[in-house]
């Protein structure tokens, strides 16, 4: 059964004084019981308006949804208990401690006093707050902030769970511990929609991954079928003297079924070839009788990295500048 499903949503955001924004350009979304889905996509894509749209913020310009076989448009009341969302920027009191902020989240969804407090203390543990329990939220870095805010939305122990860019921001060890607690949660049983701009969150907690660019899905499967549907590996070659690179680049360009890529510096050449071990041996045994020396050679399958930058034809991390209408 689809847990979240959404069909040809478009948002068009009409700034005063500008031109308008077409956010989003029929996004078509289904998220599985008990599953993660990323939606995976580079600035501007469309990541936050999607969420904001299922979790009831903003009403779409058209499409529909559904959580729980429940209409969002039509019955936004309905769907609010169901979910919890982290957005994101972390949406905390400043002047409460952090205890008080999930106390005050589970009083405001009439939990009553004593579950609430429960809850809170609970929470605390499971995000590794203790020492920062009792201390206002404005004297917190930004990963604690990300924390309170994502413990924030498990207090009502939600069916679903939004997270936009849960680990934006946080230092690798923080990392790991998000990653875990999602991993955690999903193993009980929560269905959890993310959002990310990097691939190697999507690689490890997606389910299935939804890459997202200019309002719509430009391509969906698990990270195995998307790598896959990259073709052959990569061949990659690190030159000793980086006045070779032509040369290489031309050997390269006979084996490879693309372009070569080579560094700014002139010492990393790679391109992507169908059958990689036979081309390996032949670029090897080319350079060697050219006399070309090398650090290292080797073979690698693609990355979401490489799937993401063919499929959008920029990086993931890129900043991209993105005006209206179209
Ligand atoms: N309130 C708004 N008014 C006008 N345009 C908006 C508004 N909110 C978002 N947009 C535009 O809609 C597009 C999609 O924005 P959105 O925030 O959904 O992207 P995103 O994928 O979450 O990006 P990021 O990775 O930067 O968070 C962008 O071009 C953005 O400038
Ligand atoms: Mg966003």
């Amino acid at each position: 059964m689809m847990f979240v499903e959404a069909q040809g949503l478009t948002k068009i955001y009409t700034p005063k004084g500008a031109p308008p924004v077409r956010a989003l350009d029929g996004l078509d979304l289904s998220v599985p019981q008990g599953s993660v889905t990323a939606l995976l996509g580079p600035n501007g894509a469309g990541k936050t308006t999607t969420v904001k749209v299922l979790t009831t913020l903003i009403t779409p310009s058209s499409g529909s949804a559904f959580i729980d076989g429940i209409d969002v448009l039509k019955h936004p009341g309905s769907i609010r208990p169901l979910i919890g969302v982290s957005g994101q920027y972390a949406a905390v009191d400043e002047n409460l401690t952090g205890f008080e902020n999930l106390d005050m989240v589970g009083r405001l969804y009439h939990l009553g006093a004593k579950a609430s407090r429960q809850r809170a203390h609970e929470l605390i543990e499971l995000f590794d707050l203790s020492d920062a329990a009792n201390r206002p939220v404005k004297g917190f870095s930004g990963g604690m902030r990300r924390r309170i805010d994502l413990a924030g939305a498990l207090v009502t122990r939600p069916k679903v769970l939004f997270l936009d860019e849960p680990t934006t921001g946080l230092d690798p060890r923080s990392r790991l511990g998000m990653w875990d607690v999602i991993t955690t949660l999903v193993g009980e049983g929560t269905t959890v929609l993310l959002t990310t701009q990097y691939l190697e969150e999507a690689d490890r907690l997606a389910d299935s991954i939804c890459v997202i660019d200019d309002g719509k899905v430009i391509a969906r499967g698990t990270a195995n079928e998307l790598k896959a549907s990259f073709g052959g590996q990569r061949l990659e070659l690190n030159l000793v003297t980086a006045g070779d690179s032509a040369t290489v680049a031309q050997i390269l360009a006979l084996v490879g079924d693309a372009e070569p890529a080579v560094s700014a510096d002139g010492h990393e050449l790679s391109v992507s070839a169908q059958n990689a071990p036979a081309a390996l041996q032949e670029v090897l045994a080319e350079l060697e009788s050219r006399g070309i020396k090398l650090y290292d050679a080797g073979m690698r399958r693609p990355t979401l990295d490489d799937v993401f930058l063919r499929l959008t034809g920029h990086g993931a991390e890129d900043h991209v500048a993105k005006d209206g209408g179209s």
